[in-house]
């Protein structure tokens, strides 16, 4: 990974401008938006961290694109895919990332058509604890059959809450890695991996 610190100054701008684009998504759908400002480089920097050296990342809930300009910028030889499911914030990061896949379908379907040769990392912003129920259990489901189908993968997620983002299945444990404070409001960011067979 390349050295870890970042301007300031560049990431203050791009924060105060993208932050216009989330509130207008959360007035309209809240539950799928489930974030009032942008995540901070902070906690993009720890959801990287928390990645590791990987050949292959799906970034779910792009929104206005914090964590994929980390995600690119630290691992610039992964290949990656963005999944945002708002029309605007996938064409904006379109626009803002050039040569990026970027897919504006919901996740879960997303996930089930992707094959890959070795472990990949699901990097998700997506909030689980306000996204309508159904939509919740697809999601985890097919985010689970990934993790199976792919070994060696791992889900890096972030949540507000002071527990795990979602109840996973017996075969999975999660980890909590660290608390980013420097965040409106402070999060978690948790790993889901397989338990190995026995
Ligand atoms: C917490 S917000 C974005 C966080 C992002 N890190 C940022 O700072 O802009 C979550 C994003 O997930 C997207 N989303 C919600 N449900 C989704 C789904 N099922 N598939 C793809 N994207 C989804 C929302 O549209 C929203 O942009």
């Amino acid at each position: 990974m390349q050295n870890t610190d970042f301007s300031l100054r560049e990431y203050c701008s791009e924060h105060t401008l993208a932050m216009p684009a989330l509130l207008l998504h959360l007035l309209k759908t809240p539950g799928l938006t489930g974030a009032v400002t942008p995540s901070s480089c902070y906690l993009a920097l720890a959801m990287v961290r928390a990645t590791g050296e990987v050949h292959h990342v799906v970034e779910l809930g792009a929104g206005t694109g914090p964590v994929t300009k980390e995600l690119r910028r630290r691992l610039p030889h992964a290949s990656m895919v963005a999944v945002e499911i708002q029309p605007s914030l996938a064409q904006q990061l379109r626009s803002k990332f050039s040569g990026l896949d970027v897919r504006q379908d919901p996740a879960h379907e997303v996930l089930d058509g992707l094959i890959y040769p070795g472990p990949a990392a699901v990097v998700s912003s997506l909030p689980f604890r306000s996204l309508p129920q159904d939509m919740r259990e697809v999601t985890v489901a097919s985010i689970e059959r990934f993790l199976r189908r792919v070994p060696g993968s791992r889900l890096v997620q972030f949540t507000y809450q002071p527990r795990a983002p979602f109840e996973a299945s017996a075969d999975f444990r999660w980890h909590k890695t660290c608390s980013v404070w420097r965040n409106v409001p402070p999060a978690g960011v948790w790993l889901l991996q397989s338990l190995p067979k026995t």
